[in-house]
């Protein structure tokens, strides 16, 4: 190398880990990038534990992967050791040299790794508060444990070789006052993230994952053993593909579902949040849902009418750099050369879930979750769906009792109702629901118009005077009816005409 005049400029060891400790990471996800080190160190077993009795809250995991020696841990423990350029093997999930270090800073301030590996043990620590203290703003990496925390290190004995890593000084970990309810809740959204996030090393038993004893439990994005849920064929991306796959699915309507199963479908963030593509590397999940950026004319955002639709996508670590995975591996970012076969799926994929998302049984209960009495009846037979105008809706039964009063007039409304049950443009009702996603259009919607007035007027009037019901009864029960359930304030002001 050429000599050129230099001087060293390092960066202040506190303030550079302060600064990286912001990088927005959560429990779940700082706690995922240290079971994926576990994971590349090809662990059987990972256990967490979680104690907020001790000493401000101490966070263990341990695995018994294949453990470092003195030298390799001194590598471990450094920032960015290994660069990001560098090839890793096909099982690795690491990639920036820095996940071990940010994401244990991102919640606590001392970060102790002990490991151990043909019988030796070695520890070496991160210490924050001794980093911020330090005149000469040194790398400073304590060797051994602090003594409050030495006695952990035994957690070791119980492999033949492997890593404990504990976090200790946990301000970032707990939101809100750390009561007993609190502890619960993010025990409960990291074993949701988690048995999200290695799904598949959990549900083929490459690896068991317990937090604080207990087994985290794989979840199943695509039901696909369930006969209604739909998906294409494992296609390979691209021609160049180099491991790199894709299958759509689309589950099923919730009318296929018991109701325990959708909701266990619906993932730790929701139906909404985990719809589109679902991005592994390596097998490990990195991406649960969204839509990578990808749309015709505008980008596609999560919509209701979509998330029936999970798209699968396999990349190996090689294509990280095209991918432009980022630190925390919580963004991918679809190279060019894929992503118009990537829109198709996804185009594909959208249609279909909007057409199991827009069909829909009969409701019974209104926006408020009260009874109301209905125009029409949907009902399944063999067929399909039927559609009936029910006769005790208040302006049906209207003009059938009136009918019944004259000669034969009976017969004609319900030959009329007929005409009207058998022409019911259902072709068109489906149409507009899936375009206008769950919400056709009704022809009283909106403002209460002129000819709504009217047709309220003229139903009131009708009960009062043919039905004989007292005015208060009858206001009472058109709040109950559609479409007049819909504008109170109408409806409770309607006056006798004389
Ligand atoms: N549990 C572990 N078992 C064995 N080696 C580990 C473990 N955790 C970390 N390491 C070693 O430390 C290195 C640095 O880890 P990390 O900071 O997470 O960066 P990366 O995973 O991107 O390489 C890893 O590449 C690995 O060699
Ligand atoms: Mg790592």
């Amino acid at each position: 190398m050429i000599d050129v005049p230099s001087r060293l400029a390092p960066p202040r060891a506190s303030a550079m880990i302060e600064a990286l400790r912001g990088l927005g990471y959560t429990p779940g996800t700082a706690l995922a990038d240290i079971i994926d080190n576990s994971i590349a160190a090809k662990a059987s077993i990972i256990r967490v534990a979680v104690d907020w009795q001790e000493r401000g809250g101490v966070v263990t995991i341990l695995d018994n992967g294949s453990g470092m020696d003195d030298h390799a841990l001194e590598l471990a423990m450094r920032l960015g050791d290994r660069s990001p350029l560098d090839d890793r093997s096909e099982t690795d999930l690491g990639r920036f040299g820095l996940g071990l270090k940010t994401a244990s800073f991102s919640q606590g301030r001392r970060l102790t790794v002990a490991s151990k590996k043909n019988g030796t043990v070695s520890v070496l620590r991160w210490d924050l508060d001794y980093l911020l203290n330090s005149a000469d703003g040194g790398w400073h990496l304590l060797e051994g444990a602090d003594p409050g925390s030495a006695p952990l290190v035994d957690l070791l004995s119980s492999v033949d070789s492997g890593t404990l890593v504990i976090w200790e000084l946990l301000d970032r970990m707990m939101p809100g006052s750390g009561c007993a309810q609190d502890v619960l809740d993010l025990l409960d959204r990291i074993e949701k993230h988690l048995g999200m996030v290695f799904h598949r090393f959990i549900a083929d038993r490459r690896v068991s994952l317990l937090l604080n004893g207990r087994a985290v439990t794989a979840w199943d994005p695509y039901l696909a053993g369930n006969s209604a849920t739909w998906s294409s064929p494992r296609t390979p991306l691209g021609k160049k593909a180099k491991g790199a796959w894709v299958q759509a699915f689309v589950l099923p309507h919730r009318d296929h579902l018991k109701s325990k199963e959708h909701d266990a479908a619906a993932g730790p963030e929701g139906w909404n949040a985990h719809q589109g593509f679902f991005v592994y590397r390596n097998d490990r999940l990195l991406l649960s849902g969204g839509w990578l950026g990808l749309g015709k004319g505008r980008h596609w955002i999560r919509e209701e009418p979509y998330r029936l639709a999970r798209i699968q996508l396999d990349l190996p670590n090689s294509l990280d750099g095209d991918w432009k995975i980022d630190i925390r591996k919580s963004t991918a970012q679809p190279p060019k050369s894929v992503r118009t076969m990537l829109t198709h799926v996804a185009e594909d994929a959208r249609e279909r879930a909007r057409r199991i998302f827009a069909y829909r049984g009969t409701p019974v209960t209104g926006p408020r979750g009260e009874l109301v009495s209905q125009v029409w009846e949907t009902t399944q037979v063999r067929a399909g769906v039927r559609y009936r105008i029910r006769h005790d809706h208040p302006a049906v039964s209207a003009v059938l009792s009136a009918a019944a009063a004259g000669l034969g007039l009976r017969e004609d409304a319900l030959a009329m109702l007929r005409v009207i049950e058998e022409t019911v443009p259902v072709q068109r009702i489906w149409l507009d629901t899936a375009e206008n996603r769950d919400t056709p259009r009704t022809g009283f919607g909106g403002e209460p118009t002129s000819e709504l007035k009217s047709v309220v007027q003229t139903l009131f009037n009708s009960m009062i005077k043919r039905k004989g019901m007292a005015p208060e009864l009858a206001r009472a029960a058109l709040l109950r009816t559609e479409p007049f359930d819909q504008y109170p304030e109408l409806v409770t002001t309607l006056a006798e005409e004389k």
